[in-house]
């Protein structure tokens, strides 16, 4: 039964507040949670809370969300059974009393939401994972493995995609895919100094490297793993997110020469390296690159408003390249059913936050996992010690997980998790 739930403002990797809940049990039991928070947030996410006030942390601070939590929430939920995590969500929700959090933020609902499940799981003797999955959760995820980063993540590298990464899917245990992967980033780094490049890191812990196109990218990554002692394609394959609803662009952004069919379609323009695409041809731009290299999964390939590009490409490349939807979806379930029904994407990156609250997060993967859409547990760009996306990725057998480089501890905290995980699953500990 909960006593009471407490927030503070603390600050996340890259030094913004976040939301922190702490719910305190009648039995003496106490557990925490932290919002994270993105920089590529979709349009359609639930809405995360700052307080605009320009004297404090440039208007970032979240001072409204805390006293929410301190107030509101704790009236509401006082008195409640933790483990009853529908229930509590529930009655977050109705008292927000808006469709996207808006009132109390997403960044305290989440937060207390997932304090509430650690809290009930500490209480009952059982790991997070337990308590989310029960008995079903028994699948260690394979990481996709941020080791370059672009887009808004690494403002200073020429690289318009916003997350290079390579996933060890010939490792037969998930502690011998981490060590590879650990030992491809170390090459990489090796690599990158002889070419005279930076190896500064940015904001999910992979490379910003001055490379100025995305096929430099992958074959430098390749060079990498090669130089580390694995074979491209047995050993690894590449991923990518592309984040492109960032490059969603209005016909002003766009060169009119460059316009071959504009009905009906979106404009992309790539920032950085200043090239211009339809629909169409960033279609056409996926399928080369997918046959040129051993791509085994593509992050927003198009804008999160492009839903018939999305049903065009996935018909096109689907059987051979899984189509995350990350901003496409927002880990809404609402989404999530309207991409099902019309062939758009076969997967769903799934990050709390862009839902706010863990049970619909849950509902959220075993929608996928009904439609035969595979879910893909993830972080944030900005990130704490929270490691609960690695209990998540197991309690649901998610089999993929995506939380950036093995550097900076606030992603390493969740590898680090998850090799604890590894061996309670195997019985070692
Ligand atoms: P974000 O990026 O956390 O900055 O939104 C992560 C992603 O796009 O997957
Ligand atoms: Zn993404």
């Amino acid at each position: 039964e909960i006593e009471k739930v407490v927030g503070r403002e603390i600050l996340d990797s890259r030094g913004n507040p976040t939301v922190e809940a702490e719910v305190h049990l009648m039995d003496g039991t106490v557990a925490r949670a932290a919002a994270p928070s993105g920089a590529s947030t979709g349009e359609f996410e639930a809405l995360e809370l700052r307080d605009g006030d320009e004297k404090r942390y440039g208007g970032k601070g979240v001072l409204q969300a805390v006293g929410h939590i301190n107030d509101e929430i704790n009236d509401t939920i006082k008195g409640m059974d933790a483990s009853d995590i529908y229930a509590i969500d529930r009655a977050m929700m109705q008292a927000d009393g808006t469709e996207d959090k808006s009132h109390f933020g997403a960044n305290a609902i989440l937060a207390v939401s997932i304090a509430c499940c650690r809290a009930a799981a500490r209480a009952q003797a059982i790991p997070l994972y337990r308590f989310l999955g029960g008995t079903y959760g028994r699948r260690m995820p394979v990481p996709m493995m941020n080791i370059i980063n672009g887009g808004v993540h690494a403002p200073t590298s020429g690289l318009d995609v916003q997350e290079f990464m390579i996933m060890p899917v010939g490792a037969d245990s998930f502690r011998e895919g981490l060590r590879w992967c650990a030992e491809v980033f170390h090459a990489l780094a090796s690599l990158l100094r002889e070419k005279g490049m930076t190896t500064s890191v940015g904001d999910e812990g992979g490379f910003a490297p001055e490379l100025s196109s995305d096929e430099e990218a992958i074959e430098t990554i390749m060079e990498a793993v090669e130089r580390a002692g694995y074979e491209m394609g047995t050993h690894f394959k590449i991923v990518l997110d592309a984040a492109s609803s960032e490059w969603k662009c209005t016909a002003d952004c766009f060169h009119e020469d460059t316009v071959v069919s504009s009905s009906g379609q979106v404009y992309y323009h790539l920032p950085k390296t200043g090239v211009d695409y339809t629909t169409d041809q960033l279609i056409a731009h996926w399928k080369e690159l997918v046959e040129k290299y051993p791509i085994i999964s593509i992050e927003d390939p198009l804008d999160e408003d492009d839903w018939e590009g999305w049903q065009k490409l996935t018909l096109e490349i689907g059987d051979k390249v899984q189509l995350v939807g990350d901003d496409l979806f927002v880990t809404n379930t609402n989404r999530l059913q309207k991409g099902i029904a019309q062939g758009c994407g076969n997967a769903i990156l799934i990050k709390l936050n862009q839902i706010g609250s863990v049970s619909e997060t849950l509902d959220a993967i075993r929608l996928a996992h009904e439609a035969g859409y595979r879910a893909i547990a993830s972080h944030r760009s900005g990130e704490t010690e929270d490691t609960t996306i690695a209990d998540l990725a197991v309690a649901m057998n998610t089999g993929q997980i995506k939380t950036g480089a093995p550097s900076r501890s606030e992603r390493v905290a969740k590898y680090n998790r998850l090799l604890r995980i590894e061996e309670e699953l195997h019985g070692q500990i």
